[in-house]
C-alpha cells in the first residue's frame, strides 16, 4: 500500500495505458481522479476501480486547455484537500514521413502531447507548491529521444520534448519537494501500438520479428514502473527518463 491516503491523478485514464496506471494506484490505496476528455470511459474506471473497493472520481478535461486544467486541478485541492502524485499520461498517436504530415495533425500531436504535458505541470506544480511537495510522471515514448523510426517524426517530435521539459522541470522545483521524471514505453498491449489496419495478431507478429524481447509490454509491466518512479522507493530518482522497451533501445 505505497500510496496509502494519496491523492493521485491520471490523465487519459480512460483507457489503456493511464487506465491501468489508475488502477494499480487505487489497488495500494491511493485515491484516485481518472481524468481525460470522454465522461464515459472515465466513468468505467471509477467502477473499475470502486469494484475493487477502491477510491476514484471521474473529472473531465481537454489537457490542451489551460483553463480547462487550472479547474481541474482546483477540483482536486476542492475536493480531496491536495495533489500528492500526477501522472500525465494523456497522448496521440500520428503517422507520416517529415514531408507528408498533415499540418493539423502536427498541430495536434504537438499540442496534446507537449503543450498538454507543459499545462499539467503548470497547474499541478502550483498546487503541489502549496501542499509542501509531489510527484510527477510525465509518460513520453522509447521515440522521443530514444530511437528513431521513419514516419513518426511528430509523434517522436512532441516525445522528445516531453523529456527535455520534465527534466529540465526536474531540476527547477526538486529543492521544493517535487520530484519529476519520465517513462518512455516501447510497444505496449493498446490499440496504439497497433498500425493502420493491422490486427492484434499482425501486430504481435511484426513486434515478434522487431522486438528483441519478441513481444509488446503487458499493461501490469507499466504500471509497475509508473508507480515505482512515482513511489519513495525512487525518491533519488529526479529527471530520470526510464526506457522500458523490451530491448529496442539496448
Ligand atoms: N501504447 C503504446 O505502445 C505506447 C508506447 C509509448 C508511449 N505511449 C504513450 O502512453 C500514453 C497512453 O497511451 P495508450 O496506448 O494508453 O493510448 P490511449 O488508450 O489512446 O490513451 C490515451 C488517452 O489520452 C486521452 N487524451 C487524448 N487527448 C486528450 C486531451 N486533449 N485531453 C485529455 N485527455 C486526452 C484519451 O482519452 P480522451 O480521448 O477521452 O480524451 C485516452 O484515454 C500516451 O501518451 C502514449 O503516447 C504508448
Amino acid at each position: 500500500m505505497r500510496f496509502h491516503d494519496k491523492v493521485v491523478l491520471v490523465t487519459g485514464s480512460g483507457s489503456g495505458i493511464g487506465r491501468a496506471v489508475a488502477l494499480g494506484f487505487a489497488r495500494e490505496g491511493a485515491t484516485v481522479v481518472a481524468a481525460g476528455r470522454r465522461r464515459e470511459p472515465l466513468d468505467q474506471t471509477v467502477k473499475l476501480i470502486e469494484a475493487e473497493d477502491g477510491r476514484a472520481t471521474a473529472l473531465t478535461v481537454d489537457v490542451t486547455s489551460s483553463a480547462d486544467v487550472a479547474a481541474l486541478v482546483a477540483d482536486i485541492v476542492r475536493l480531496h484537500g491536495r495533489l500528492d502524485v500526477a501522472v500525465n499520461n494523456a497522448g496521440v498517436f500520428s503517422m507520416g514521413q517529415v514531408a507528408d504530415i498533415g499540418e493539423d495533425d502536427w498541430a495536434r500531436t504537438i499540442d496534446v502531447n507537449l503543450t498538454g504535458v507543459m499545462l499539467s505541470m503548470k497547474h499541478e506544480i502550483a498546487a503541489m507548491r502549496q501542499g509542501g511537495g509531489g510527484v510527477i510522471v510525465n509518460v513520453s515514448s522509447q521515440v522521443g529521444t530514444h530511437l528513431r523510426i521513419p514516419g513518426l517524426g511528430a509523434y517522436a517530435a512532441s516525445k522528445a520534448a516531453v523529456t527535455a521539459l520534465s527534466r529540465t522541470a526536474a531540476r527547477e522545483y526538486i529543492r521544493e519537494g517535487i520530484r519529476i521524471n519520465v517513462v518512455s514505453p516501447g510497444p505496449h498491449d493498446t490499440p496504439m501500438s497497433s498500425r493502420p489496419g493491422e490486427t492484434r495478431a499482425d501486430r504481435d507478429e511484426r513486434i515478434k520479428q522487431q522486438l528483441p524481447i519478441g513481444r509488446v509490454g503487458t499493461l501490469d509491466e507499466i504500471t509497475a514502473t509508473v508507480l515505482w518512479l512515482s513511489s519513495d522507493e525512487a525518491g533519488f530518482a529526479v529527471g530520470h527518463d526510464l526506457v522500458v522497451d523490451g530491448g529496442s533501445t539496448a
